[in-house]
């Protein structure tokens, strides 16, 4: 497997989902890798774990306000190169501009069965409840607390005797068997060709004027009624490729990206003779990189009018 999907945990303490994660992540063929452990306390016993398992650690300093908190912690995640979050027992409340910064790339375990006792104390609750199921779930996140669309959920029967503890005790059992694979599925869905259609959509539409056609079977990128400025090619003609196709400013560019990376860019047949450059969507991909040619291709090509609408 060409490069496995990078994971960042965030954890708040014990850290034994972050465990069952790292340890998963070690088995043959496991999808994804563990880049970072972080935590909003330096205390968190997971982050000592983590440590002498070799796995790098970020703690961000005591004492900061929300808000700064979140900047810090953004900037050690980004840093580490991770695509996905997961979070184990991470006990803050995520600010909206974060989740949204992320976007669909955080996943979250829960000790209930979701949509059932979102928030805190979920064993008590369903011990009061006379539930005689409980359970975890892992969700994607999003601004809602505990209210993402779920992945997967694993019942657990509660015992007679059951106190909030011991049944917490066994749910987390149920947790660490769930998490892993919860999160391999998650970041195998996000490899599809059809998943990296959506992610170019969305980077390709965010730009001024944009519209979506499609041209040979390619959905395709242009400035309102006029000009390309992006393909999406998908084994085209059995080439086995999943690329976008972008305007360079020439050859000269174009021979320069092919001669730097070879194994990112290369000459697209039809397209390259204008100066096209197709640039391969590997799984372990930049993505920044990938916003950064369509939105120069976009540049190319978008009429003076809309080119200054972006800059402002
Ligand atoms: C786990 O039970 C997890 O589901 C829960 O905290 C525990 C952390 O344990 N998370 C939440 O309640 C989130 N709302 P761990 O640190 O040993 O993984």
């Amino acid at each position: 497997m060409t490069g496995r999907a990078k994971v960042a945990v965030l954890i708040s303490g014990r850290g034994s989902n972050m465990a069952a994660l790292l340890y998963a992540s070690r088995l043959p063929d496991c999808p994804f890798e563990i880049v970072l452990v972080a935590s909003d306390k330096a205390d968190a016993a997971g982050l000592k774990l983590a440590e002498a398992e070799g796995v790098a650690t970020f703690a961000a300093p005591a004492g900061l306000k929300r808000a700064e908190l979140f900047a810090t912690l953004d900037g050690a995640l980004r840093a580490s190169g991770a695509e996905f979050l997961a979070l184990a027992g991470f006990m803050r409340i995520l600010p909206y501009d974060f989740v949204t910064r992320w976007n669909g790339r955080i996943v979250n375990i829960h000790p209930s069965l979701l949509p059932k006792y979102k928030g805190l104390d979920t064993h008590a609750r369903a011990l009061d409840a006379r539930d005689l199921v409980a359970g975890c779930s892992v969700h994607i996140v999003t601004a809602e607390l505990d209210d993402g669309p779920v992945l997967g959920q694993v019942e657990v029967a509660v015992l007679p005797s059951d106190t909030p503890d011991s049944l917490a005790a066994r749910v987390l059992i149920a947790e660490h068997q769930l998490y892993p694979r919860a999160l391999a599925a998650f970041v195998m869905r996000d490899r599809t060709p059809e998943a990296k259609l959506a992610r170019v959509r969305d980077l390709a539409m965010a730009l001024p004027g944009a519209e979506e056609t499609t041209s040979h079977g390619m959905a395709c990128f242009r400035v309102a009624g006029g000009k390309m400025y992006c393909y999406f090619t998908e084994d085209h003609h059995g080439d086995g490729i999943t690329a976008v196709i972008v305007k360079t400013s020439g050859p000269d560019e174009q021979a320069q990206l092919i001669d730097q990376d070879p194994d990112i860019y290369y000459r697209p047949a039809y397209f390259g003779p204008s100066g096209w450059v197709g640039l391969k969507l590997h799984h372990d991909i930049d993505w920044d990189r990938v916003e950064d040619r369509i939105a120069a291709s976009w540049s190319l090509v978008a009429p003076r009018k809309l080119a200054m609408l972006r800059e402002f």
